[in-house]
């Protein structure tokens, strides 16, 4: 009877204890959310593994009884899991009204296939999606905010910088050359990586260097640009420029994953956002009429990762099909023809410049319902140069068969078609854009 007695009092000083501790629980539960809202602000990683550490030594100290301390140590040990899962949750939730949209894409390229994560917040899980585990070369641009790139340097454990300058004529060979010294001086080998933090530029640039050192190592890209996000990030094509003709130099490299995280967009100024959304509107006339449509009947600025996922889709397909560029691949040049022209002659962006190439390459009836999208979006409709120097830079950079050029037309919304024109039927076409 007495034993019983003694158990039921045990017991009780437990439940009472239990229930102290669900209060202290909620109250470590509210500071932690406190930290992910901090951290989220300020483009902190959740893991901290040094902070963890010392956290465990110090309160681990506090617990006298010797026998407990390791018991105790676990416990920490596992509150801290929590407290990760909490803030990963917090930091992957959507801002208040939007619906929350994850999708990880897999393109299916046999051995080389990768996966591509879509999911908001996700620049902060990139330890537990990446294997960051070995030195790591960051590359990101000196105009992307540093803190998107010292997110993913926070949950490397051999992270190393390197920041190039901005602008295109960063796709150079010094730049690349800069690099490559950089990882031979830090004794990068075949097991490491490269890892890309920034727009089309630094993602080209980066998957270069990845594909030429040591013949090719792993290579992760992180885009922060809507160019870079709907269209550059996946396909493996990397390339430097030569001689200020675009692109001259590179190789097919595919990532071995890409984490898109929309939040990063919240930095980006508004004309890179619609130079970016052009090659989504680009995907949707070639290969998605409902993408084409969102463009007409909603606002694509702000409806970014549906544009973005839909986008996706249809590259993925296309680079599927037709990885190297042996045929259907062409389909995603459509409106560059004439765009890469306008963007070596005028300096003009290159989602604009394709904007701009898409007009002349649509039948009657898909340019009545172009020219309202783009004015939607604040594209441009024509563009003041002479259509004579951007007929040349078109014909320098455009190979002939049969004394004709292959472009692609969209006779209707998500379909193409290709055609064979003659140089002064394009030199037309230009004319429909380009004014004096
Ligand atoms: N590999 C491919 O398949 C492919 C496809 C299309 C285009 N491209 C290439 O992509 C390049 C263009 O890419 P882009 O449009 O992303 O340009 P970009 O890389 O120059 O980025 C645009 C600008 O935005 C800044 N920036 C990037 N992220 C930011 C952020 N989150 N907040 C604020 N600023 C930010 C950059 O520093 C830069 O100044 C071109 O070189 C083009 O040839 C490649
Ligand atoms: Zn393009």
């Amino acid at each position: 009877m007495r034993h019983r007695m003694k158990l039921e009092k045990a017991r009780e000083k437990i439940a009472n204890a239990d229930r102290q501790m669900a209060k202290l629980f909620e109250e470590r539960m509210e500071a932690v959310k406190a930290v992910a809202d901090y951290k989220k602000e300020h483009g902190l990683p959740v893991e901290d593994k040094a902070q963890e550490t010392k956290k465990i030594s110090e309160i681990g100290s506090l617990i006298g009884d010797p026998e407990l301390r390791p018991y105790y140590a676990s416990f920490l040990q596992s509150t801290m899991e929590i407290s990760k899962r909490l803030q990963q949750e917090r930091l992957r939730r959507q801002a208040p009204g939007k619906e929350q949209e994850n999708a990880v894409l897999r393109m299916e390229l046999g051995p080389d296939s990768y996966d591509i994560v879509l999911e908001r917040g996700c620049l902060h899980r990139a330890g537990e999606l990446l294997d960051l585990n070995r030195k790591v070369m960051i590359v990101t641009g000196e105009l992307v905010p540093r803190k998107y790139a010292e997110t993913v340097a926070g949950q490397c454990t051999e992270p190393f910088l390197h920041i190039i300058p901005s602008g295109e004529e960063s796709k150079s060979f010094a730049v690349l050359e800069d690099i490559l010294v950089t990882m031979l001086n830090a004794g990068f080998t075949r097991s490491d990586c490269v890892c890309a933090v920034g727009g089309g530029v630094v993602g080209d640039l980066a998957g270069f260097a990845a594909a030429c050192y040591m013949r090719g190592i792993d290579f992760y890209n992180v885009p922060t640009t809507v160019l870079s996000q709907v269209d550059s990030s996946i396909g493996g094509k990397t390339a430097v420029n030569l001689r200020g003709v675009k692109n001259m130099a590179g190789a097919f490299w595919q990532p071995k994953k890409v984490l898109i995280d929309p939040d990063t967009l919240s930095t980006l100024p508004p004309r890179h956002i619609t130079n970016g959304l052009a090659e989504a509107l680009k995907a949707g006339l070639i290969a998605d009429e409902k993408l084409f449509s969102l463009f007409e009947t909603e606002d694509a600025a702000t409806d970014t990762e549906k544009v973005i996922e839909a986008a996706l889709r249809v590259k993925k397909k296309v680079v599927e099909a037709d990885e190297r560029e042996n045929g259907l691949r062409k389909i995603l040049n459509f409106g560059h023809t004439i765009g890469h022209g306008i963007e070596s002659v005028t300096g003009m962006l290159h989602g604009e410049s394709v904007a701009l190439g898409m007009i002349p390459m649509c039948s009657d009836e898909v340019r009545a319902r172009l020219i309202p999208v783009l004015e939607k979006l604040g594209l441009p409709l024509s563009v003041r140069a002479d259509p004579d120097t951007v007929f040349a830079a078109v014909m320098h950079d455009k190979k002939m068969s049969a004394g004709k050029i292959t472009v692609v037309k969209v006779p209707v919304p998500g379909s193409y078609k290709m055609e064979s024109v003659l140089p002064e039927d394009l030199k037309d076409l230009i004319k429909m854009v380009v004014h004096v």
